[in-house]
């Protein structure tokens, strides 16, 4: 295995990230989260990001080097996210990385965010563990997170068709957004996730129950922004049942988990319909939302079920979430595959909207 060393950098929505690589080898992994200072919004404020951005960026990479007992001379190349996301965000991260790009000479490779979440799923501790089966292609890929829900056909590495994605709301953006409805707090997914789990033991025998939106659709695609109005109007429906202007917790915990199971439900059935399509020899699973315990769980048990032949990948909750780390590995596999192919700071340019 080829160990080239790889500096990688992330900012492209309210993460400050930046990780050390050897080849696949992750040596240390940095992610500055603003999380507490979206709380007080209840979501991002674009230019609240690219600031802090600006304050942590340096430090991020320095403690990234370090951590890694890494100098920079050793870097072999700079990778750095050019988009999807913020445009404030994103410009910190790629300007950073530009302008070390040109002071320690060293080639760069942009990535795709989207693309990263995958290559979560390449990191050589899971890869090595998993990897019984030789051939790995062709790959299914559900990515969801708070920016994208995207089912991806993966033939090779870095060989991507897109299957189908969400028509309007995001799954992650979903669970904000329902969070919020549900007084529930930022960030939405791990606040609905903890409601949830307290709805079992305040309510066994829940009465709530949502459409599964576009389960049956025939097509890849979703579609959540109508179970985010399901939920709203539901909300308002008992508050005035019940006369009240705070719906009881048994009540909220018992949204919560319906909610959740539905956004389960439908991602892992479109996902299981996909791998059957394509015949995937291996599924994997990425994005904020993968971090989704009964996700996991209920994909992982599917997987097993319906397809017990296919190899299932998911990466630890720290590497589904936003990290450079993803990044990294992702640029490694861009340089195994096409090492003449590294790119000058001077052709380093955001897209807000790059393909797959
Ligand atoms: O991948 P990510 O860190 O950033 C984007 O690229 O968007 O994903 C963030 C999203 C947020 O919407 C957050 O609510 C969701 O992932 N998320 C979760 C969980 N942890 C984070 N959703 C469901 N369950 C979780 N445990
Ligand atoms: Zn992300």
């Amino acid at each position: 295995m080829d160990k080239i060393k790889i500096l990688a950098i992330e900012t492209s929505c309210d993460e400050t990230a930046a990780a050390v690589l050897f080849g696949d080898k992750i040596k240390s992994s940095i992610v500055y989260s603003q999380l507490n200072l979206h709380r007080k919004t209840d979501g991002i404020v674009p230019e609240v990001a690219s600031r802090a951005h600006i304050e942590k960026i340096i430090t991020v990479v320095e403690q990234a080097l370090l951590d890694a007992r890494t100098r920079p001379k050793e870097i072999d190349l700079v990778a750095v996210t050019i988009g999807p996301g913020l445009i404030g965000s994103l410009l910190v991260g790629v300007d950073t990385a530009k302008a070390l790009g040109f002071i320690w000479g060293k080639p760069m490779v942009p990535i795709n965010h989207v693309e990263g979440h995958i290559y979560a799923n390449f990191v050589r501790e899971i890869k090595n563990k998993k990897s019984k089966i030789k051939n790995i292609f062709p790959a299914i890929a559900l990515i969801a997170s708070g920016g994208h829900t995207s089912l991806i056909l993966m033939r090779g590495h870095g060989n991507y068709k897109l299957l189908g994605s969400t028509l309007d709301d995001a799954a992650g953006e979903c669970f904000d957004k329902v969070a919020k409805i549900l007084n529930l707090g930022y960030p939405g997914g791990p606040a609905i996730a903890a409601a949830a789990v307290k709805s079992k033991i305040l309510n066994p025998k829940s009465k709530i129950s949502f459409p599964r939106p576009m389960i049956d659709s025939g097509n890849f695609d979703f579609s959540f922004s109508g179970l985010k109005t399901a939920v709203l109007y539901a909300v308002r429906n008992l508050e005035k049942y019940y006369q009240v202007t705070r719906l009881p917790d048994y009540i909220i915990t018992a949204i919560a988990a319906e909610f959740q199971q539905v956004v389960a439900d439908v991602l892992i059935s479109k996902t299981i319909k996909a791998a059957r399509v394509y015949k995937a020899k291996l599924i994997m699973l990425g994005g904020g939302v993968a971090a989704n315990k009964l996700l996991r769980r209920h994909l992982r048990a599917a997987v097993k079920k319906e397809l017990p032949n296919s190899l299932f990948l998911i990466p630890n909750s720290r590497l589904c979430t936003d990290n450079a780390a993803m990044i990294g590995l992702c640029a490694y596999y861009r340089y195994l595959k096409d090492k003449k192919n590294l790119k000058n700071w001077r052709e380093i340019k955001i897209n807000l909207n790059p393909k797959l």
